[in-house]
C-alpha cells in the first residue's frame, strides 16, 4: 500500500489545506472545554507543600532564563561596576534582605524559605548562570508567580548595580569575609580593612573561599539565616548602625551618608520622605517605613546631638580636588552653574536650611548629584534648585566637586530652630 492512499495520512495531508480547518476547530474546542472543566473543578493542586511535577520546575526555570536573557540583552553595566564601595554596599543589603530567602556563605536556608515554591536557590552556587545585566534585570524586576520581589523602587538603578557587584563575588566568599563586608560581624575589630577606591580593583580583595563551597546540603545547614534580620527593634538607633556606623558618620570603605552632619529638620524630613516613598531608595525606604513619628523624632535628636564628624575618606587626585574647589567656590561660568558655597556654606546666618555637605561621603554626594540630574531623587519640585544645578554638571565635574566636599572638615554645629516645612521651600 502506498503512503498516498493511507486514510490516516490522507486526513492529515488533505489535497487542500483549507480542509484541515474543520478538524482543528473541533480539536481546539474539545481542548478548551477540557481545560475549562479542569480549571473550574478546583482539582488542580496549587499548594506549596507539594513539589512541582517532575520536569515542570526545570521547564519553568528555562522559560524564566530565556525571558531574562532576552530582556537584559541591551543593558550596559557602569564602567566601575566592581568598585569596592559598590560591593560593600551590596553586601550589606544582601545580608539584611536577600539572605532571608537565599541564605549566605556559611549560613543555611531558613525553613520558612524552604517552604516556598519555587524554592529560592542558594545563590552562591547558582549565580554563574547569569551575567551582570541579567542579574540586574532579575533584581530590579523580581520574578512573577514566585516570592522573588522587585526592587522597592524602580528609580534607583545605581542601588541595583551595587547588588549585582556583590553577587558577582559571592561565590568566592567565605563566611568570615562575607560577614566583614556586610558589617554584620559581632567583632568590630574584624571589620574589613580599608580598600582601594578607584574603579575595578578585585585583585586587591582576596576573597577566595579557603574552604569548599557549601554542598547542596546548604538547605539544612545551621545556623540558618533568620527572617526579620532587617527589622527595627526596640532600640531604633541600633537599626542604623550596620550602614551608618555607630557614630553616624558612616563605615570605612562604604558609600553610606554621614548622618552626623545633618541638622534636625533635614534629618526628619529625609527619613519621613523615605518612609512615605517621596524620596526613593531601596536601602532607606524599608527601614524608614518601620519607624513611628515618635521614633523619627527621637532619632533626629539623638543623631544631631552628636559631634559633627567627617565621613571616612576616599583618596582623590590633586587635580580632582582643584577642579572641585573651583566649582564649589566659583561655580561653572560657562554652564551658568552657581557656586555651591553660595548656599551650602551653612554657617552663614541666612543659609541655615541648606543641607551640610562639607565632610559628607564622597560616593553619596556623587550618587545624589547624579540622581538630581536624572530626576530620580524624588524631590524635584520647582522650588528645589538642585535638579537644575546638577543638570548643568558633567560626570567629571560631579566627581570633582564630590571629592572636594568630602575632603572638607565639617562646619561647626549651628543651632537651628526647628520649623515645619521643607529645606527647599524655606529659601
Ligand atoms: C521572599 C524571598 C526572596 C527574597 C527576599 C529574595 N528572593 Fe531572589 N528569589 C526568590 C525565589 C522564590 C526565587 C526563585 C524564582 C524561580 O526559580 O523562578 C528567586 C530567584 C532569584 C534569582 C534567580 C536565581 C535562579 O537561578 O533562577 C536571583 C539572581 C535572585 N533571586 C536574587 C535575589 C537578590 C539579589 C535578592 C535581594 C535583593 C533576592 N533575590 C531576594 C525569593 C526571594
Ligand atoms: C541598609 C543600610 C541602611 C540602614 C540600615 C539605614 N540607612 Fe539611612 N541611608 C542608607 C543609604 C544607602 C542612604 C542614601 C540613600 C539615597 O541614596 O537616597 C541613607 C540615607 C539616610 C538619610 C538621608 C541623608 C541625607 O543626607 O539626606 C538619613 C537621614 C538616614 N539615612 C537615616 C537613617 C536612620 C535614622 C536609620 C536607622 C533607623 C538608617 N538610616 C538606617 C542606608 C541605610
Ligand atoms: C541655590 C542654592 C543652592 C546651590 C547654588 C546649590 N545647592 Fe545643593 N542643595 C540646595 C538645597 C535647597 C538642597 C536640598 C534639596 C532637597 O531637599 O532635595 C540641596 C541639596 C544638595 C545635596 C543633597 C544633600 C543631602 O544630604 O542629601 C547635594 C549633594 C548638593 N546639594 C550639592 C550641591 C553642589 C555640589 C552644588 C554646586 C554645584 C550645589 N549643591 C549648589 C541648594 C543649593
Amino acid at each position: 500500500m502506498s503512503l498516498r492512499r493511507s486514510p490516516a495520512l490522507a486526513a492529515l495531508f488533505p489535497p487542500r489545506l483549507s480542509q484541515l480547518l474543520g478538524p482543528i476547530i473541533v480539536a481546539g474546542s474539545i481542548a478548551f472545554i477540557v481545560a475549562l472543566i479542569v480549571i473550574t473543578s478546583g482539582r488542580l493542586d496549587l499548594t506549596a507543600s507539594t513539589p512541582h511535577p517532575e520536569g515542570w520546575a526545570d521547564l519553568l526555570h528555562y522559560v524564566f532564563r530565556r525571558s531574562v536573557a532576552h530582556h537584559a540583552a541591551d543593558l550596559k553595566p557602569p564602567a566601575d561596576l566592581d568598585a569596592d564601595q559598590r560591593v560593600i554596599k551590596g553586601a550589606v543589603y544582601y545580608s539584611r534582605v536577600c539572605a532571608n530567602c537565599h541564605a549566605a556563605p556559611g549560613f543555611g536556608q531558613s525553613p520558612i524559605a524552604l517552604g516556598l515554591r519555587p524554592q529560592p536557590q542558594y545563590l552562591a552556587t547558582q549565580i554563574k548562570l547569569f551575567d551582570a545585566p541579567q542579574l540586574f534585570w532579575i533584581v530590579k524586576h523580581g520574578v512573577k508567580y514566585s516570592a522573588m520581589p522587585a526592587w522597592p523602587t524602580q528609580d534607583r538603578d545605581d542601588e541595583i548595580w551595587s547588588i549585582v557587584a556583590f553577587l558577582r563575588i559571592l561565590p568566592r566568599l567565605d563566611s568570615a569575609r562575607y560577614l566583614a563586608l556586610a558589617g554584620a560581624t559581632p567583632d568590630p575589630a574584624a571589620a574589613p580593612a580599608p580598600m582601594t577606591t578607584e574603579g575595578s580593583s578585585h585583585p586587591d580583595i582576596v576573597m577566595d573561599s579557603a574552604g569548599p563551597l557549601p554542598a547542596a546540603a546548604y538547605s539544612t545547614a545551621r545556623p540558618a539565616v533568620a527572617f526579620g534580620r532587617g527589622t527595627v527593634g526596640a532600640d531604633a538607633a541600633q537599626a542604623c548602625v550596620q550602614c551608618h556606623g555607630s557614630d553616624g558618620a558612616g563605615r570605612p570603605g562604604a558609600p553610606f551618608p554621614n548622618l552626623a552632619l545633618l541638622d534636625r529638620v533635614t534629618f526628619k524630613k529625609a527619613v519621613t520622605d523615605y518612609a512615605t516613598g517621596v524620596r526613593h531608595s531601596g536601602y532607606m525606604q524599608p527601614v524608614a517605613a518601620q519607624l513611628t513619628d515618635v521614633q523619627i523624632d527621637a532619632l533626629a535628636v539623638a543623631f544631631t546631638a552628636r559631634r559633627r564628624m567627617p565621613a571616612p575618606q576616599f583618596a582623590a587626585t590633586p587635580a580632582q580636588l582643584a577642579a572641585g574647589e573651583a566649582i564649589a567656590i566659583g561655580g561653572v561660568p560657562a554652564g551658568k552653574v552657581e557656586a555651591c558655597q553660595n548656599c551650602h556654606e551653612i554657617n552663614r546666618a541666612d543659609h541655615k536650611f541648606y543641607p551640610a555637605i562639607a565632610g559628607q561621603n564622597r560616593w553619596y554626594l556623587r550618587d545624589q548629584l547624579q540622581l538630581y540630574r536624572a530626576g530620580h531623587r524624588g524631590l524635584d519640585s520647582p522650588v528645589n534648585p538642585m535638579p537644575r544645578i546638577a543638570h548643568d554638571l558633567d560626570d567629571a565635574q560631579i566627581e570633582a566637586v564630590s571629592a572636594w566636599y568630602a575632603a572638607q572638615p565639617p562646619e561647626a554645629p549651628q543651632p537651628v530652630a526647628e520649623k515645619p516645612g521643607t529645606a527647599a521651600t524655606k529659601r
